[in-house]
Parts: C-alpha cells; structure tokens; sequence
C-alpha cells in the first residue's frame, strides 16, 4: 500500500495553525480557492471564481509539495475585458493557456512597453513593476497560467501593502527598454535569454540526449528573475528518464498525448494521464518519467524554482546526472521491467511500438565511458 505519512486527526490538530499561513489568507482574501493537488487533468476547464479585485476569474494552485516555495494560479480575462492593473514584490511567469490579448508593463521612471500574445505565449513580469492585462477579443475569454514566488515573500513580510505597492524601479531587471518584449533571443548553451516566446509551442529547440529519447530541449532566464523555466519534448513511441528533484516544478503539456508515472523512492509508480492542457506537480524528490503515446510529439513547460541544492560541485542539476554516479536520473538499463511493459502495453492498444533502441544504445555508450571515467578516477 503507498504510503502518504496521513497520521491521527489528533496529532494533525497539533499543527493546524502553524498550516495556516499569511500566504493562505491573503488567497482567501482574494475570494479564491487554493486547489491543494499534484495533478491537474485540464488548466483550461478547471474551474474559476470571481476574482473582485482583478477584475477576472481565476483559482490557485498550491500543493503541500511547493506550498513554501512558489506557487500557481489559472486567470481567465473577460471578453472585451482587462485586469487591473498591478505591481508586486515577487516574480512572475506567465504561460497563455487560450486566447489573445496584450499586457502593458511600466515603472515608475515613466517607461512604458506594451507586447501582444496569444494561445503559447511565454513571458515574465519584472520584478515590482506596473502591469495591465487586456484581452483582445470582444468574443472569447483569454486564459492564462501562472507560476510565482509569492508564497515566502507574502510570509516573509507579511504586509499586503509593502508587497502591493511599494514604489520601488528595479532597474537592472526593467528600465523600460523598448524591445524588452521582442520576440528573439541570444542562445547561450541550453539557455535562450530572452523575455518573450510568442509561440512557445511551435519554437525550436536543442538536442539534448542526456534526458534520454532523442528529445529537444530549452532553457529560459525570463525577465532576468530568480525563477526558471525549461521546455522539452520528445517524439512519438518514446518516454523520458525518470528523475527526481526538489519542490515547485510546474510541468504543463503544450501537446502531445500521454501519461507521466511519479512516485516516492520505494513505492509503486503512480499513473497520470495527460494532454495538451493537464499539469503535474512532483513533490519533494519523487520520481517522475513522461511517457508519449500519441501520434504527434509531445511538449511540456516546466516552471521551477530551486529551494533547495538539487545541482552538483559543476553547477548541473543533479536530475541530469546518473543515480550511479550519484545523480538523481535513473537510467533506462536500470528502470524498473514494470515501466517498460506499461509503456509497450499502452502503445499496443493504439498499434503502436516502442521506438526506444537508438536511446538505450545512446545511454549504453555513456555508460561505458562514465565507467572508465569512475575506473580512472
Ligand atoms: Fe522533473
């Protein structure tokens, strides 16, 4: 039986107020629902409440696994409609889910930048400054989804005010460069610095075999914030290596069709379906592997936050790093039978078949040499 750590509603009561948190009452505050869950099967049918103070609908999204760290939240703007306008103490990236519309950020020097984006737009809002939704359709709502760090700034301080409307210009991150919000970037190593994707969906990425199954892969520094955000994808009859890394990594399927497995070290993996639109959230150093069994390949936008150490002396994530070496990736030749039969068992029923050699006779190969380099050591 998979273990969860519930224990007696009588120990639970011991700690019920240290649970309660400014952070969760400034949510309840705003009329809003905290959706405590490490899966969400659709972002864009969960459902919304009136958001008075913004102006739209939306929900929050903050399972105990990232509860600390960062968070998440859904915002649905109107048709014809656009948010307040807003400033924050705490970053922000924003992945548009459905929809047109544009956003205009300013600081208090005056500068002010508008950008327009649509369904698969990736952007940041910087640090502390202005900014205003609207969306562009007098028809349809636009529905977007967010991760940001304001679980530790709003207990940290705990002053809604100084959080809000503190006027403060944090130059370095945005001192109203026109082309902040252009849609281009220079690619240094796996990373684009850029502060807009137009269409995350649709932009091309880099080969990056280490993750297992010939997948593409991206990394982004949005509007030069602490945060991070990584896309990969990988193509049909292929999955992913299970790996495991601290709290707060949102993973959101752009497309494809498919299931993730997660589990705690120990303990049976657990399936989760997915498609373009569905979220997965690990907790704290569960496995976790992505799986496509649809007819396209499959791409998801990971937003994360490093709490906590999860890279080694070199700076590489440890998640990217075999388990035999010391890493937290497990390797394909050392996956449990149960993950592969699952995987050729799904394939089947659409008469499809795993398209996986080329990957393991790749991770043969590393294995190889990381063992002369262990043996020369
Ligand atoms: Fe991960």
């Amino acid at each position: 039986m998979a273990k969860n750590a519930i224990v007696s509603e009588e120990l639970a009561k011991k700690f019920a107020t240290e649970k309660d948190t400014p952070y969760r009452r400034w949510v309840a505050n705003e009329g809003l629902d905290i959706i405590s869950a490490h899966y969400i099967p659709d972002l864009n049918t969960v459902e919304l409440k009136p958001w008075a103070r913004r102006g739209g609908r939306g929900v929050y999204i903050n399972h105990e696994a990232s509860r600390t760290s960062n968070d998440c939240y859904v915002c649905e703007i109107p048709p014809g409609a656009e948010l307040a306008p807003q400033r924050q103490l705490y970053e922000e990236m924003i992945y548009v889910l459905d929809g047109t519309g544009s956003c205009t950020v300013w600081n208090d020097s005056g500068h002010k930048v508008t950008f327009e984006w649509g369904k698969g737009s990736l952007f940041a809002i910087p640090l502390n400054a202005w900014h205003q939704f609207f969306n562009g359709s007098g028809q349809k709502p636009a529905r977007f989804v967010a991760v940001t760090n304001s679980p530790g700034i709003i207990n940290l301080y705990e002053d809604l005010d100084f959080v809000f409307n503190t006027a403060h210009d944090f130059k370095s991150r945005f001192n109203g460069e026109p082309d902040y919000f252009a849609n281009r970037g220079e690619q240094k190593g796996l990373l684009l610095d850029t502060n807009f994707v137009a269409d995350a969906i649709n932009l091309p990425l880099i080969s990056a075999k280490e993750r297992g199954a010939g997948g593409g892969h991206i990394r982004f520094n949005l509007a030069k914030g602490s945060m991070n955000c990584h896309i990969s994808e990988f193509p049909i009859e292929t999955y992913k290596k299970g790996h495991a890394h601290g709290p707060g990594a949102h993973v959101i399927i752009m497309k494809g069709e498919g299931y993730s497995l997660m589990w705690p070290e120990g303990e049976e993996p657990r399936r989760y379906d997915w498609k373009e639109g569905a979220m997965i959230v690990p907790p704290n150093m569960w496995f976790h592997q992505h799986f496509n069994t649809g007819t396209t390949p499959s791409r998801y936008l990971a937003f994360k936050h490093e709490v906590v150490s999860v890279r080694n002396a070199q700076g590489v994530p440890k998640a990217w790093i075999s388990r035999r070496l010391g890493g937290d990736q497990i390797d394909y030749a050392d996956e449990s039978p149960v993950v592969r039969r699952l995987f050729t068992d799904e394939l089947a029923k659409k008469g499809l078949k795993p398209k996986m050699d080329d990957a393991y006779d790749f991770e043969q190969q590393e294995l190889a040499r990381q063992a002369e380099m262990v043996t020369a050591q």
